[in-house]
C-alpha cells in the first residue's frame, strides 16, 4: 500500500466542507467528543480558522461553504483576511450555496436549523449577502440540495438570473439530496441557457453506504461537469467507531475505516473534489494520509456489502439527531 504517483494526484482533489464547522449543532455523529461543550461563535470561529490552516497545509484548495452554515462564509472570510498568501493564490477555490437559510439562532435545541427556499427572492437575497462575505473570493454557486420536486430546474426567470451571473464569470452549480440524486443529476445536465449547459458543477452524496448516484455522475463527468462528492464518511457512520461491521472489512484490508472510506471516493475516476468533512485538524491528517493510499481494487470494493437501499439511508440519516 505504498504511496504510489496516484498518491500525490489524489491529494489535489480533497477539498474542505464547513457544514459541522459553521454552526454550533450538525448531524455528525462525534461532535460532543471532538467538539466539546463550548460551542460559542469565538470557539468555532477558531477551530474552523485550525482545520482551514490544516486542509491549506495539507494540500487542500476547495473550500465549500453555504448560508445555511450558520456563519461558515463568515468564518471563512474572517481567514481569508488573517491569510493574504491563500486569498491571493490562483488555486483556491471558494464555493458555496444558496437555497437553504440558517434558522437556528445559534442555539443547540433549536426545533430547526434550517429552511428550505429555491426561489428567485431567496437566490437574490442569498447571493447578495454571500458576496458580502466572500466578495470576489466566490468561484463557485451552488443551489443547496436540489431535489426532484424542487422547481429550479424549470424556473425560467430563476435560471436566467443564474445564467447572468454565469455571464460575469461565476460557476454555477448544485448540489443534490435524496433517494433519487441521479434523476436530479441527469436532468440539471439538461438545462441550457442561450445555448450553452447552466450547471457546470454537481456535488452529491456518494459513500459505500450509499453509492447509487455513481453512474450518474460518472455522465456528467464525461459531459465536462465537475463532480463534487459529499458525505464520503456518510456523516461520520464510516468513521472509526462508529460501525462494527464496517470497521471488520476494513480491518480485513488493513486500513482504518475512514481511510479506506475516503480513498474509495477519491479512486472514483469521476470525482473531480472529495470533500473532508474534517473537525479537527487530526481529521484532515488523516484524510490527507488516506489520499496517499494506493490501495487496488480489491481493497477498495471491501465495503461495498454495506450499499443499502437509498430510501433506507437518507431516512436514517433524515432521523440524525441534531448535536
Ligand atoms: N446538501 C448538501 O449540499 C450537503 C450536505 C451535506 C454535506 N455537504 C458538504 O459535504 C461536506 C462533508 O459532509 P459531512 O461533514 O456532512 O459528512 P462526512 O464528510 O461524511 O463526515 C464528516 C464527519 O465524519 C467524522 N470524521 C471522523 N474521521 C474523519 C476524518 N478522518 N475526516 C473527516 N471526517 C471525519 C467527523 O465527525 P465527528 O465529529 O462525528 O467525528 C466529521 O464531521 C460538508 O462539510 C459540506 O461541505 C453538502
Amino acid at each position: 500500500m505504498a504511496a504510489g504517483a496516484g498518491g500525490s494526484r489524489k491529494g489535489l482533489r480533497l477539498g474542505l466542507g464547513l457544514a459541522a464547522l459553521g454552526r454550533p449543532a450538525y448531524i455528525t455523529a462525534g461532535r460532543d467528543g471532538d467538539l466539546g461543550a463550548d460551542r460559542s461563535v469565538e470557539a468555532m470561529r477558531d477551530r474552523a480558522a485550525a482545520v482551514l490552516d490544516a486542509a491549506w497545509a495539507a494540500g487542500v484548495r476547495h473550500l465549500d461553504a453555504a448560508r445555511s452554515y450558520g456563519r461558515a462564509e463568515e468564518f471563512l472570510a474572517h481567514w481569508l483576511a488573517a491569510r493574504p498568501e491563500v486569498a491571493t493564490d490562483p488555486s483556491l477555490v471558494v464555493a458555496s450555496k444558496w437555497g437553504y437559510r440558517y434558522v437556528g439562532g445559534w442555539r443547540m435545541d433549536a426545533e430547526q436549523h434550517e429552511v428550505k427556499d429555491h426561489s428567485l427572492g431567496a437566490f437574490t437575497e442569498q447571493l447578495a449577502q454571500t458576496r458580502h462575505l466572500l466578495g470576489d473570493h466566490l468561484r463557485l454557486h451552488q443551489v443547496h440540495s436540489v431535489t426532484p420536486d424542487s422547481p429550479v430546474l424549470r424556473d425560467g426567470p430563476l435560471l436566467r438570473a443564474l445564467a447572468a451571473q454565469r455571464e460575469q464569470g461565476l460557476r454555477i452549480g448544485l448540489s443534490t439530496s435524496g433517494p433519487h440524486q441521479g434523476d436530479v443529476v441527469r436532468a440539471a445536465l439538461e438545462v441550457r441557457v442561450d445555448g450553452e449547459p447552466l450547471f457546470t458543477a454537481v456535488q452529491s452524496t456518494w459513500n459505500a453506504l450509499e453509492p447509487s448516484v455513481g453512474p450518474a455522475l460518472a455522465e456528467a463527468a464525461a459531459a465536462g461537469v465537475l463532480v463534487v462528492v459529499k458525505e464520503a464518511l456518510a456523516n461520520g457512520r464510516l468513521a472509526p467507531g462508529s460501525d462494527a461491521g464496517a470497521e471488520r472489512l476494513a480491518h480485513q484490508v488493513g486500513v482504518p475505516l475512514d481511510q479506506l472510506a475516503l480513498d474509495a471516493a477519491l479512486a472514483q475516476p469521476w470525482a473531480g473534489v472529495v470533500l473532508s468533512g474534517a473537525v479537527t485538524p487530526e481529521q484532515v491528517a488523516r484524510g490527507a494520509a488516506a489520499a496517499q493510499l494506493d490501495l487496488d481494487d480489491d481493497a477498495l470494493a471491501a465495503l461495498v456489502p454495506l450499499a443499502q437501499e437509498p430510501a433506507a439511508y437518507w431516512s436514517e440519516r433524515s432521523a440524525r439527531p441534531w448535536r
